[in-house]
């Protein structure tokens, strides 16, 4: 199959989106529908995020063929996030897609959601290929990768506890700022003063070396923590309302310090300038600044779109494409699961 027309769709937690790609560069149809219906629970309830799913999916996919001007009979191949995510949401993608592959009587295939951010920018920029180093940092996961080739990643470290992603969104919700949280913090710290309510970086310690296994994991927990300590503390004394924003910029400070240094490191350590963010929190700017800033002259940072960054199903398409090509096929009896481990992890 040279070039093949390949529908992906992605349901892997709150957004439902499909995309047409033809071969591993031209997308000729992308949709995302987004749900605004959770910012007022500061988090995404999987039961009305699967119901609405359910309610979206046909039209979304139709609206990315008419984008692409495709009948689905021209469609070579089908690709579905597979896993991780929320089963519930899983499984609209999943059903919908195996029963198209079943009806038309095409292949398709399941892709792990991780691996699908780590192809995300290769879709913008066709410089963003291996070997580099992957940051991946979603409302679900946190991945430091070194990947050597696609299919081959080497896990350098991740996060001990909450998500990066889960970070922000859960100081948010202390803060009053409603759900999704990393863009309402990452807009109030540019109004803030990081060094009012200083929180320190966690699990970045002098003397730390390579062979110690917090080298390069992450951990946010006792960070979101000192925030709600402080919040208490502010509350108590009444002066909650004007803080927001010095303890939005400290802690994102702290949690961006930490996702940098243990970045730099995996640069320091591999040789390797090239860095590719993936997930939504690769939307954070000022991220993307840090890791400019601190790079080496000759280094290299790719960073996706917020459109490519956050869930969206060009970047399944884009997986699948590779996985497709490798000969590799999922079977009608492949299962949504909530905790698939990511594939081609090398030691
Ligand atoms: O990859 P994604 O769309 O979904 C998952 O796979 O989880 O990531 C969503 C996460 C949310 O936690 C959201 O708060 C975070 O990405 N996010 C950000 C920013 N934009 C989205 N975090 C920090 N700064 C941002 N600008
Ligand atoms: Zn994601």
């Amino acid at each position: 199959m040279s070039d093949p027309l390949i529908l992906a769709v992605e349901t892997s937690c709150d957004d439902t989106s499909a995309a047409l790609l033809r071969g591993d560069r031209h997308l000729l149809g992308h949709v995302i529908a987004t749900q605004d219906m959770h910012a007022g629970f500061g988090g995404v309830v999987p039961e009305v995020a699967s119901r609405a799913q359910l309610r979206v999916i046909d039209a979304v996919v139709e609206q990315a063929l008419a984008q692409a001007a495709v009948p689905i009979g021209q469609v070579d191949a089908f690709a579905v996030t597979a896993g991780p995510g929320l089963i519930g949401s899983l499984l609209v993608g999943l059903n919908w897609v195996k029963a198209a592959a079943y009806a038309l009587d095409r292949p398709f295939i399941g892709i792990h959601h991780m691996e699908a951010h780590l192809f995300g920018t290769a879709l913008e920029d066709e410089r963003a290929q291996p070997p580099f180093v992957a940051l991946l940092v979603s409302g679900g996961h946190t991945l430091l990768l070194f990947v050597d080739a696609w299919g081959r990643y080497r896990l350098l470290g991740q996060t001990r506890d909450d998500a990066a992603g889960e970070a922000f969104d859960k100081v948010a919700k202390l803060l009053g700022l409603g759900y999704p949280g990393g863009p309402a913090i990452e807009r109030l710290a540019h109004a803030g003063d990081p060094t009012r309510h200083p929180f320190s970086v966690p699990m970045v310690r002098p003397g730390q070396q390579e062979e110690h296994d917090d080298y390069y994991d992450m951990s946010f927990s006792g960070l979101k923590t000192a925030v709600l300590m402080r919040v208490r503390e502010l509350k108590a004394g009444g002066g909650l309302a004007d803080e927001v924003p010095h303890l939005s910029a400290a802690f994102q400070h702290a949690a961006l310090e930490q996702l940098s240094e243990k970045t730099l490191r995996a640069v320091r350590s591999s040789g390797c300038r090239r860095v590719v963010l993936g997930g939504g929190v690769a939307c954070n700017r000022t991220l993307a600044e840090r890791l400019r800033r601190r790079l080496p002259p000759d280094g290299e940072l790719f960073v996706p779109s917020p459109r490519l960054a956050t869930d969206n199903a060009a970047m399944v398409a884009r997986a699948a494409c590779f996985r497709l090509a490798r000969g590799e096929r999922s079977g009608l009896d492949l299962n949504a699961q909530a905790d698939l481990p990511m594939p081609g992890i090398i030691d």
